[in-house]
């Protein structure tokens, strides 16, 4: 089976972030969207001492993961489930704060799965949410392209979903269609760690489409060139603890 990425890696400094944001109390039912290897969930557990918290993603792999570091760490008051957000029969009114670290922006129908997403919220629950700012303010995608293309011409607005909530106005139409109220759109930067050494850098990065579709542009000679130019920029973002980019977020928080 392909290695699973590693978003706790990835994510590390945005992790902070989302914990000193999510205030979630003794008390609180904390739901998880696209929870993933389930890091946030358990942070969110360990706080909900008296309540509960459940992590959901459509990756078995990922939900397998999740429960194997759950159990590992003795966790009895937290649950994963393979399931899609957008539809999953959650317990109505059921949970006090809904979390999120990057994983709301893959939706077919966001104003569809947020609404779904927002009954399951108890009402004057708490919804905080981190998703990526356009590809253009982020200084990994900036890079790389310039890497790719060979000069500094302007980077194209990435259209991929990870980028589909980018627009802070767009977001705010949606969340308030969807029933959610008090929405506060906060900047937040943090440098990402791709990977652990420039090599496994580059491979990573290929598998996105800006790359491929980039590559796919030149003949043999001008990839091995491009694929060069990238390896020197992952080894110029080297720091011995990992290959670093600055990169930008949203923190949305918004009431049910
Ligand atoms: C960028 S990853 C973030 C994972 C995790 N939140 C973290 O920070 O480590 C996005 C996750 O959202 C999940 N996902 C995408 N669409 C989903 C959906 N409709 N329902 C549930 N999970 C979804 C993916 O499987 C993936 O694990």
């Amino acid at each position: 089976m392909a290695e699973l990425f590693d978003y706790d890696a990835e994510l590390r400094r945005y992790h902070r972030r989302l914990l000193d944001e999510m205030f979630v109390s003794p008390d609180d039912h904390v739901l998880d969207i696209g929870c993933g290897a389930g890091q946030t969930t358990r942070a969110a557990a360990g706080l909900a001492v008296r309540g509960s918290a459940l992590g959901v993603d459509v990756s078995p792999a990922m939900v397998a993961r999740a429960r194997r570091l759950s159990a590992d760490e003795g966790l009895r008051n937290v649950r994963f489930e393979e399931a899609d957000a957008q539809v999953h029969p959650f317990a109505p009114a059921h949970f006090t704060v809904g979390i999120s670290r990057f994983g709301t922006m893959f939706f077919a129908d966001p104003i569809a799965a947020f609404t779904h997403i927002g009954r399951a919220l108890a009402p004057g629950g708490r919804f905080v949410q981190l998703v990526w700012q356009d590809s253009r303010r982020q200084e990994w995608a900036t890079a790389i392209h310039h890497a790719l293309v060979g000069d500094d011409s302007p980077v194209p607005r990435a259209t991929e979903k990870p980028f589909s909530l980018a627009d802070p106005a767009t977001v705010h139409g949606i969340l308030t269609t969807a029933g959610f109220t008090d929405i506060q759109i906060i900047d937040v930067r943090e440098p990402i760690c791709l990977a652990t050494d420039p090599e496994v850098a580059v491979d990573t990065v290929r598998v996105l489409r800006m790359v491929g579709d980039e590559l796919a542009r030149l003949d043999a000679d001008g990839t091995e060139r491009a694929l060069e130019r990238l390896r020197e920029v992952m080894a110029a973002h080297s720091t011995g603890d990992g290959v670093w980019f600055d990169s930008r977020a949203w923190l949305i928080t918004a009431h049910r």
